[in-house]
């Protein structure tokens, strides 16, 4: 079976590479001349673990071209791949570029084809597609489905290869038969390929975003909650976390979840409520909180340096989103970078892989070759992105580096026992050191509570 994939994205990319890894030919398609000239050349866009090994590995099978008519019309199967940006004002999504490519697969596919959508889009426009189609194309005999993709950025080829779930929306049993059959090398690890309805696949996928969204906005107020009343968010998400009910994962707090999914997902998501009647109160809250978290970090930080940073030098550590990625797209030190440098603070910044990718969107600040060189000179270091290569710093050395000794830490990659020895002024996130910030009319909060210590049960 040959696939054309549309869109070479993260989404698109990932995707298009995983198959031809499970054996099949695929041609990824862009409009982007000069990108599709660097994956031909070998050279790959995204900083993403693998998957240039996986290129390499399955060069024979995969093409890269700009000409999506050629690659539609050898296609069996066509995956549209593209962008679906939220849409200036509502936060809605952008659908634009999805109608569009249907437009052109419908002028170019033969008859029998399987069009699928893996973009990531609300309910109702694989349909809209499945009409466009016809439309464009009323004499061409097709299938439509929607394949939804649950791939995170840093472990993406790991998600496509073991992912827990298959989502398809199919409409006929040609469009199962042959969903099937691109996924059969998931069936030797028994992974559920869950066959249900084209509105359904395109509502969990969005569920699954909000609700993941959720939970980490749960345990960041919960972080919030322990440090007013001292308390240890580690030994919570622990202790909750080992309900089979509720899971261990995603309860790390930070300083805000972002990337090119969550914060888009959730907003469209709620859009879409809001014009369908049935608002989701729950998510709409989330990404209040969230935006307002992610806001409130420059003042954590301004807090844990004396209330104010004017004239001071602060080393930030990490701006991608998250480890393991090159990507910035809302990430909160995009956020946090300029409120510090508008409140009066240098910056010196350091990021293993996202330097590129933040330089055109911050300025006035000294990028560093890495976390010892950042921390020259500095008043306080903070750290945004749990980079492994940040977990083991030589914290005698940083500390001697340093002309001040404030840490505050956004992601509690380090354990208590192992700063106490250094003489670190360290604030994290919900644990007993955490800085507990002061009320925006300037009163500091109460000291800590004892937990549990009045003998009452
Ligand atoms: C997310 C989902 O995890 C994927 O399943 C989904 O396919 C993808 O969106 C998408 O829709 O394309 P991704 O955005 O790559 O993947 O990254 P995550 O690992 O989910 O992290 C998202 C944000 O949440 C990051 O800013 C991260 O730092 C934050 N986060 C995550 C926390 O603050 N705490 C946690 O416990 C987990």
């Amino acid at each position: 079976m040959r696939i054309a994939m549309i869109g070479t994205g993260y989404v698109g990319l990932v995707s298009g590479v995983c198959f031809s890894e499970f054996g099949f030919d695929v041609t990824c398609v862009d409009k982007d001349a000069a990108k599709i000239e660097a994956l031909n050349r070998g050279e790959v866009p995204i900083y993403e673990p693998g998957l240039s090994e996986l290129m390499v590995k399955n060069a024979a099978r995969l093409t890269f071209s700009t000409d999506l008519a050629v690659a539609v019309e050898e296609a069996d199967v066509v995956f549209i791949a593209v962008g679906t940006p939220s849409r200036r004002g509502d936060g809605e999504a952008d659908l634009s570029y999805v109608y569009a490519a249907a437009r052109e697969v419908a002028a170019a596919m033969r008859p029998g084809t399987i069009v699928v959508i893996k973009s990531t889009v609300v309910v109702g426009t694989t349909r809209e597609v499945k009409r466009i189609i016809a439309e464009a194309a009323p004499d061409k005999d097709f299938s439509i489905a929607a394949n939804p993709e649950f791939l995170r950025e840093g472990a993406a080829i790991e998600d496509f290869l073991r992912p827990d779930r298959v989502i398809v929306g199919v409409e006929d049993e040609r469009g199962e038969q042959a969903l099937k059959t691109l996924y059969r090398p998931l069936n030797l690890r028994q992974t559920p390929i869950v066959f249900t309805s084209l509105e359904n696949a395109e509502i969990i996928k969005y569920a699954a975003n909000a609700f993941l969204a959720m939970k980490i906005t749960f345990i960041n107020e919960i972080a919030d909650l322990c440090e007013a009343a001292g308390g240890n968010v580690q030994d919570i998400a622990r202790g909750i976390g080992l309900d089979n009910r509720i899971g261990a994962k995603f309860l790390h707090p930070g300083p805000g979840y972002g990337g090119s999914c969550f914060p888009k997902d959730t907003r469209a998501f709620a859009a879409l409520a809001r014009r369908l009647g049935s608002p989701v109160k729950l998510i709409e809250t989330t990404i209040s909180l969230n935006e307002t978290r992610i806001a409130s970090m420059a003042e954590r930080v301004v807090a844990a340096m004396g209330g104010s940073v004017e004239g001071r030098t602060i080393a930030i550590l990490g701006i991608a989103f998250k480890p393991n990625t090159d990507d910035v797209r809302e990430a909160p030190a995009l956020t946090l970078i300029p409120a510090l440098q508008a409140a009066g603070a240098s910056i010196r910044a350091h990021d293993p892989e996202a330097r590129e990718s933040a330089a055109p969107i911050l300025s006035s600040l000294t990028w560093c070759a890495s976390p010892y060189e950042a921390a020259e000179g500095a008043d306080a270091l903070v750290i945004m992105t749990e980079w492994n290569e940040y977990r083991a710093l030589n914290l005698t050395k940083l500390s001697e580096l340093m002309r001040g000794n404030v840490v505050v830490d956004l992601r509690n990659i380090y354990p208590l026992e192992e700063i106490a020895p250094h003489r670190f002024d360290y604030h994290s996130l919900g644990r007993p050191d955490a800085l507990r910030p002061r009320h925006s009319d300037g009163f500091a909060p109460a000291p800590p509570r004892q937990v549990g210590g009045t003998g009452q049960a």
